[in-house]
């Protein structure tokens, strides 16, 4: 059977406001395959496609991702939607603020707004109140810096363009803006959240279905704002639809079907993929990372072989195309990469005082989960996505960080050691919410890498608004010294990932 449906989000837009406006174009295709039932997308580069494995529909509208369940309208397809790989895109948003107004569910002031109190009572106020999810796709994550005896450090100053981080009446909460994580190819996770915050038991696939179903009510709770846990029936229903997805490109614009002459790109392959937790971790951790010995005799930097067929190619044209697809797969997984001032890794396995000495290593060292690219075990990393912008008064724009990621539209904290007096800068402190622990400040954990194109921008915070700008931010940060080719190389192998 063949039936095509509506981009979901725009479907529910429409039922929202009734037949008054002209059809938008149709942004997404449902058909079955020997794998499950399938949803195609068109993207910037190409075809992007998503399958559920699971016995669901990738539009399971009767499922409880797609229900009603709290009491601001909002579903979990508001914020993970198929027509976006299982998150939502800027781009999308704005056609939904522009078809209801500013009204779709997404637009609520308990995290969608870029304050809670900020005035929503007109068209053009909301275009403002809301523009941090209008450009950047970005929800205000609301929490309070952890209030127990140990927690290491003090919150000092912040700096909100938006006036209500900090000091407020709902425990000080801090505005915290992220890109909802896609909730696909989640077989592959070893930590859930940016933060891991949902990480509530490790290393075991019984662990992560219990995280997902935790944080499945959480979602419901926080985001639709319903006063009562939904009930374990629910929770399951959720995560059995969830862990039923994969996505990834199929098709790219220049080298063409991803799944062909030996390439194995598509997630009908990567839904056969198995992943065991802590496999090929490169700092020699166990599953739950309690323990690492800092090295792996054993680590493989060949993390993804999706397009190594392709190695042949070498002529004009489509092949030219694939030559490059499979030149930046070699980058990805053998490129060279003096790691330097990254937390999680210099401090913690570096040895005394050697922060700022290089551990050599590749892009696979932080992303060595053999075919999906995130972390194998639990492992928040502080590569400086969240660096404030550089002020004005010292040689900067007062816009774009260190690095060269545009962060001025974001809070601005500053904290205190409370046993060294040292002081940190962070547009979002990270995983120290959870733990209370100094070093933790400005760690996140690195996404999973696959279905990358149509989900743009990048980076918890969105600053990375093209692929070509996180190959440009690793450039830098890194001193890379990469050529004009080699970036093209990486981009082009991102996109077909
Ligand atoms: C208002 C938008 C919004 C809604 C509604 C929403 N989410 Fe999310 N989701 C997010 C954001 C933002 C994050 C990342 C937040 C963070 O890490 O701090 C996220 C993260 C996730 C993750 C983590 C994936 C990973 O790689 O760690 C899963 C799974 C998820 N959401 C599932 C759901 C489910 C299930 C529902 C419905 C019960 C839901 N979400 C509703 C915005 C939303
Ligand atoms: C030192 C560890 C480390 C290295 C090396 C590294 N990454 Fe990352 N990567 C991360 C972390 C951590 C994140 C998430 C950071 C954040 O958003 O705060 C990330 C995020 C990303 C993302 C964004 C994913 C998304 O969904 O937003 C891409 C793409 C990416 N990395 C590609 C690469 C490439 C290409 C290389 C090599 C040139 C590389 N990474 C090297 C740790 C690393």
């Amino acid at each position: 059977m063949h039936y095509r449906s509506r981009c979901v989000g725009i479907g529910l837009v429409l039922a929202v406001i009734g037949g008054a406006v002209a059809t938008p174009a149709v942004r997404g295709q449902g058909s079955s395959g020997p794998q499950g039932r399938i949803f195609d997308v068109n993207n910037e580069s190409g075809l992007a496609r998503t399958i559920n494995v699971g016995g669901f529909p990738v539009v399971a509208t009767g499922n409880a991702f797609f229900r009603d369940l709290g009491v601001n309208g909002r579903r979990c397809v508001t914020c993970h939607e198929p027509a976006a790989n299982m998150t939502v895109t800027p781009e999308s948003l704005r056609a939904r603020f522009e078809i209801t107004r500013g009204t779709d569910p997404i637009f609520r002031t308990n995290d969608g707004s870029n304050s809670p109190l900020a005035d929503t009572s007109t068209f053009r106020a909301r275009r403002d109140a809301y523009s941090m999810l209008l450009t950047k796709g970005v929800i205000r994550v609301g929490m309070s810096v952890p209030a127990t005896a140990n927690v290491e450090f003090e919150l000092l100053t912040v700096e909100d363009p938006y006036g209500y981080a900090g000091h407020n009446t709902n425990g000080n909460e801090l505005s915290l803006f992220r890109r909802p994580l896609p909730a696909t190819n989640l077989n592959f996770l070893s930590a859930v959240m940016w933060d891991g915050r949902e990480t509530l038991r490790k290393g075991s696939s019984s662990a992560i279905h219990f995280d997902l179903a935790d944080q499945s009510n959480s979602a419901t709770q926080g985001h639709a704002q319903r006063p009562s846990p939904i009930d374990e029936e629910t929770r399951d229903q959720i995560v059995a639809y969830e862990l039923g997805l994969f996505t990834a490109q199929i098709v790219d614009r220049s080298a063409g079907d991803l799944r062909v002459a030996g390439a194995q790109g598509g997630p009908e392959i990567l839904s056969d993929r198995t992943f065991t937790f802590g496999d090929n971790d490169p700092l020699g951790c166990d599953p739950t990372a309690t323990t690492c010995t800092g090295s792996n005799p054993n680590f493989d930097p060949v993390v993804f072989t999706e397009y190594s067929a392709w190695s042949r190619f070498r002529t004009d044209g489509r092949d030219a195309a694939r030559a490059a697809v499979v030149r930046g797969e070699d980058l990805f997984n053998t490129l060279a990469i003096p790691i330097v001032a990254v937390s999680g890794i210099n401090d913690d396995f570096g040895g005394p005082g050697r922060f700022n000495v290089p551990i050599v290593g590749t892009c696979t060292t932080c992303h060595d989960t053999p075919h999906a690219g995130d972390h194998s075990v639990p492992a928040p990393l502080d590569i400086g996505i969240a660096e404030p912008p550089v002020p004005v008064g010292q040689g900067g724009d007062g816009v774009h960080n260190r690095f060269g990621l545009p962060v001025g539209d974001m809070p601005i904290y500053t904290f205190r050691n409370r046993a060294t007096g040292e002081i940190k800068i962070v547009t979002d402190p990270g995983r120290a919410m959870i733990t209370g622990r100094w070093k933790d400040i400005g760690r996140f954990k690195g996404p999973i890498l696959r279905g990358l194109t149509g989900r743009a921008p990048y980076f918890h915070n969105g600053a990375a608004a093209t692929l070509r700008d996180v190959v440009n931010f690793y450039d830098g940060r890194f001193a890379l010294g990469l050529s004009e080719q080699q970036k093209a190389d990486l981009v082009a192998f991102l996109r077909s990932l």
